[in-house]
């Protein structure tokens, strides 16, 4: 009686369990899959400490792995969506990653995404997508530079394309101006506290001298410096930048941490000491300043905010259940 009870029960257990797995099929079959923090639980248990020990070990080796990996992040993102198609390299040159805006990408960005996946694939073959990898590698870049930890969405599929000419017009330029910037961000389902929140990614890092040069000897027939620079950091940034621009010297974006994930970037702001004009717009603009502000005195705030805009980043544009693929190799579509 007791056995049969329980058998019963089991029994009752295991149709319950199958028709959840059904409904989770069909979800997955209609490719309306929605990203999950767990998507990977079963299929590959130990993703994330394989990831976090493989962009660690190359952290180890060069500090651009941290900036390099997660502009990358952003830049997949922003173009197609986050699936991986900044990765594709293509022997005719003419990838996303060819793009005049791509073209800065630090090339350990890349390195660590390729050395995180040949780990992943160690593990878990043909299971993770690059895309996956990618978000998952942008959040150790700042938990590695002593930013805030967060969840992972995960279950983005890997893109199919990957073309120069789509990169036109999808990236935010140095030059932008607030609304420019606002526009390009909110077309991707990110607003002005994102906006600020995820530059703020510029508290590390650096940037080549071309992407500011015109501040600070060309800016106007009226005056060669940008007025909203700090005078004295635009005649140190002279000082890095000699005129005539060597295509290979950068600057930091934050000089006074350039390793660290912290909210100086925002103190900078504060006293005319943003890099970009992109940067600075931030607090020249009324309506995004108190933001800059609050950043700049609530370390907690920027924070909480950056992991909220990081997730929405990367839900942008995801691939999900049956779309695109697993790329074997994230520098190559499969076949
Ligand atoms: C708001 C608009 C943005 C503009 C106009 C912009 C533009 C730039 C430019 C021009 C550089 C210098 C590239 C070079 O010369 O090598 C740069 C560097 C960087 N950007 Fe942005 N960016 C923006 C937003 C973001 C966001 C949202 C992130 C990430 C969440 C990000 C992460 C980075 C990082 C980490 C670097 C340093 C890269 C390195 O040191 O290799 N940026 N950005
Ligand atoms: C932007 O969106 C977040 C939620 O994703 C919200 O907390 C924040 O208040 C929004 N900011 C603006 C300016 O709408
Ligand atoms: C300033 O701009 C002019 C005209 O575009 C250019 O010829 C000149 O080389 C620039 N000077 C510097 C220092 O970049």
């Amino acid at each position: 009686m007791f056995s049969r009870e329980k058998a019963r029960k089991k029994m009752e257990d295991w149709r319950i369990l199958c028709s959840t797995l059904m409904i989770i099929m069909m979800v997955i079959e209609g490719g309306e899959a929605q990203l999950s923090e767990n998507f990977y639980s079963s299929s590959c248990p130990r993703l994330e400490r394989i990831v976090q020990q493989a962009v660690k070990k190359k952290h180890d080796q060069t500090f651009v792995t941290a900036p390099a990996t997660l502009r990358l992040f952003f830049h997949d993102c922003l173009v197609l969506g986050c699936d991986a198609s900044v990765m594709i390299f293509s022997p005719n040159g003419d990838a996303e990653k060819d793009s005049d805006d791509d073209l800065s990408l630090a090339g350990d960005g890349f390195d660590t995404v390729i050395k995180a996946k040949q780990a992943v694939e160690a593990n878990c073959p043909g299971v993770v997508s690059c895309a996956d990898i990618l978000a998952l590698a942008a959040r150790e870049a700042v938990v590695l530079t002593g930013g805030p930890s967060f969840s992972v969405e995960l279950g983005r599929r890997d893109g199919l394309r990957s073309k120069k000419s789509d990169v036109t017009k999808h990236l935010p330029e140095p030059d932008h101006k607030f609304n420019e910037l606002l526009n390009l961000f909110a077309k991707n389902g990110l607003n002005q506290t994102d906006l600020v929140a995820l530059s703020g990614a510029h508290t590390i890092g650096a940037a080549h001298c071309s992407k500011f040069s015109k501040r600070i000897y060309n800016y106007s027939q009226f005056s060669p410096i940008d007025p909203t620079l700090d005078p004295l950091y635009a005649l140190q940034l002279q000082q890095q930048c000699p005129p005539g621009v060597n295509p290979n010297i950068v600057a930091f974006l934050d000089p006074l941490s350039s390793n660290t994930f912290d909210n100086t970037y925002y103190k900078n702001l504060f006293v005319g000491r943003g890099l970009l004009t992109s940067d600075q717009e931030l607090f020249t603009n009324l309506a995004s300043r108190p933001t800059v502000i609050d950043f700049a005195n609530n370390p907690g705030n920027f924070n909480a905010a950056f992991v909220t805009a990081m997730r929405k980043l990367g839900r942008v544009g995801v691939k999900t259940g049956n779309q695109g693929e697993i790329r074997r190799n994230c520098a190559a579509f499969n076949s």
